[in-house]
């Protein structure tokens, strides 16, 4: 691998002992890979923040890494949290959790991260451009900086991604090369979609089918940001991938070859199996979750807009980041969706969030990968519908 003089003086300890082992792991990822470089990173994203994801061990490693001397070289985002950091005692989440989430908070903060606390960093501020290269770590949004923005970045675990943000590079390999984003499976949708659950059964079926492969699909005349965003988090939790192609909506689409792919088609029937395995619960749910992944703002006017003139029989919860849940208070939507009972909350999610500690155990969700990992990480029996059909049963 070729190395500038500059990072080899780091390796050989320069810059101190944190980057001279974060840079190491770099190119060890990269010799691993057969990367022929390192390259700059505009940004980084990191996951693992929740202190229910990395627990004890990962707080000790962030403190002590903190303590350290470890800090950011670019501009660094980090994942969603365990609790709402400014409402956590109100919505009622464990006060022993908070401490440890807060002092995770505090060593990123000491190591220069910025606590946007989202998976949606796109939509608060944090949006790359066309062919920028990136390390992001949380799985949809990687998948929605790939596909729909057509920002390079591999789905990075903790570690790499951190080495990322304390480097400011990254191993040239995988889905920062061109050849590795080409289609190597073609699916031919040939039913509706009516609404943004609907992409979100279908990314999961797709994911399920094609696995780590790039899918390139057909017969999806339109899908605005929600759509794309719930179907690429939804591909990204029943397969491995980290990049879609869409026929005529995203940027790569018609740039990229399709002759001689195997096809897959996808018909309603499909969709109503998939949407059938997702939906385990039983009907009458403790608490409606939406907002996997966090939501934007439109989202958050379309609930609003959904909830004027009722009353909600159950708690709902809405996550977003901080950045447009405090749009959505100037905006008003915030103080409609409370009025029917609601709540908006920023900085966490039901998945990372210690919700089975807190009396919850059947969610209605309407998202693919929140039906996904909530059984198993939440241990939630889980209602799969779209956030109409919720608000309407539950109201
Ligand atoms: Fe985001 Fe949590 Fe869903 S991190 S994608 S809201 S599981």
């Amino acid at each position: 691998m070729k190395l500038t003089d500059e990072q080899q003086r780091v390796l050989n300890g320069s810059d101190g002992e944190v980057r001279q082992k974060m840079l190491r792991l770099l190119v060890q990822l990269g010799r691993l890979y057969d990367a022929s470089e390192l390259v700059p990173v505009k940004s980084v994203q990191v996951a693992g923040v929740s202190y229910k994801s990395i627990s004890e061990p990962g707080l000790t490693f962030l403190e002590d890494f903190a303590r350290k001397g470890a800090y950011v070289s670019v501009p660094t985002y980090t994942n969603p949290a365990g609790i709402d950091v400014v409402a956590w005692r109100e919505i009622g989440f464990p006060e022993a959790f908070a401490g440890k989430q807060l002092r995770i908070l505090r060593a990123f903060e000491a190591m220069g991260a910025a606590l946007s606390l989202t998976c949606t960093p796109y939509l608060a501020g944090n949006t790359p451009g066309f062919g920028d290269h990136i390390a992001w770590s949380e799985s949809s949004a990687v998948c929605f900086a790939n596909s729909v923005l057509g920002a390079r970045t591999n789905r990075e675990g903790g570690p790499s991604a951190l080495a990322a943000a304390i480097c400011g590079v990254t191993p040239n390999y995988g889905l920062h090369q061109d050849e590795n984003r080409y289609p190597e499976v073609i699916i031919e949708v040939d039913t509706e979609l009516r609404n943004t659950t609907d992409f979100g059964t279908l990314g999961y079926f797709v994911g399920k089918e094609v696995q780590h492969r790039v899918p390139y699909l057909r017969g999806v005349p339109e899908a605005d940001t929600e759509q794309l965003k719930m179907m690429g988090a939804a591909m990204a939790a029943s397969g491995s991938l980290s990049l879609f192609h869409v026929e005529n909506v995203t940027p790569e689409a018609g740039l990229v070859p399709t002759e001689g792919r195997p096809v897959v088609k996808v018909s309603k029937t499909d969709l109503d199996q998939t949407r059938a395995s997702l939906n385990r619960g039983k009907r009458d749910v403790d608490i409606i979750m939406l907002g996997c992944p966090h939501a934007s703002i439109k989202e958050l006017h379309m609930v609003s807009e959904c909830l004027k003139g009722r009353r909600l029989k159950r708690p709902l919860w809405i996550c977003t980041s901080r950045a447009v849940r405090t749009l959505a208070v100037d905006a008003g939507l915030v103080r409609g969706i409370e009025a029917a009972g609601g709540k908006v909350l920023a900085d966490t999610c039901a998945v990372v969030a210690p919700i089975e500690e807190m009396g919850i155990h059947t969610s209605g969700v309407n998202s693919g990968k929140s039906a996904h990992y909530l059984p198993g990480l939440c241990k939630q029996d889980v209602v799969y519908r779209s956030m109409e059909e919720l608000i309407e049963e539950q109201t």
